[in-house]
């Protein structure tokens, strides 16, 4: 009895920590400011000297307007990434999205952070869905103003179906979250074409098809 008890204890135990290994560590000071040009190499970026923080350290300007971060002529989307150097190491991250009319973020996640997101201009289709084996989907169009938030890890999406360019600001708890695009993972990969049509229930000329689309852009 007491050696079960014990058990189901440490159990309880090591799902704890492993729930606590999943977020980004706790900061040591007020803050940590990135040194980009140091070549030290620790779990996030090394601090420059307190002494020279300034307010613009904290600052960026330009997400009221699309940006030039990374875009995906295939999906009709552009990224740009908020880089703000103060924000490294407290478990943050922050990007604008513009959605073309027609256009979508496709079916992705992240590996290390939650999500919300806020529409700024436009009309999208959003929404997640929740893991195996009940794959149960939440979504909503969501107009400017509105907020939908992802929980971590979780495959979601957004639709820009309406005839409006669309604009998204995102905030992620992680300063890596991660990004995996699950059409990506599965086609843009040499895995094996047997075992794609396999794991798709189809035959390896429909997966032979697909792949096709999935040069690198
Ligand atoms: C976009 O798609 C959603 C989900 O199918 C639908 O509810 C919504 O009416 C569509 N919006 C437009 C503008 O067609």
């Amino acid at each position: 009895m007491v050696g079960v008890l014990l058990l189901v204890v440490t159990l309880l135990a090591l799902g704890a920590g492993h729930g606590v290994l999943a977020f980004d560590p706790n900061p040591l000071q007020d803050f940590c400011v990135a040194d980009t040009t140091s070549k030290v190499r620790v779990n996030g970026l090394p601090c420059k000297d307190p002494a020279t923080v300034v307010a613009d350290d904290f600052f960026f300007s330009g997400v009221d307007k699309p940006g030039r971060g990374t875009a995906s002529r295939r999906y009709g989307f552009t990224a740009l990434s908020v880089q703000i150097p103060g924000l490294n190491t407290l478990g943050a991250s922050h990007a604008r999205v513009d959605v073309a009319p027609g256009g979508a973020f496709p079916p992705h996640y992240h590996p290390r952070a939650s999500e919300t997101a806020v529409v700024l201009q436009g009309s999208v289709y959003f929404g997640f869905v929740t893991s195996y084996p009940d794959n149960k989907l939440f979504a909503k169009v969501l107009r400017r103003g509105d907020v939908f938030a992802v929980p971590q890890g979780l495959v979601h999406f957004l639709h820009n179906n309406g005839s409006e360019p669309a604009a998204l600001y995102a905030t992620l708890s992680s300063q890596n979250p991660g990004l995996v695009l699950v059409a990506d993972a599965l086609f843009a990969a040499p895995l094996p074409g047997d075992l794609l049509a396999k794991t798709l229930l189809t035959d390896k000329a429909t997966v032979d098809k697909i792949r096709e689309n999935f040069h690198r852009p």
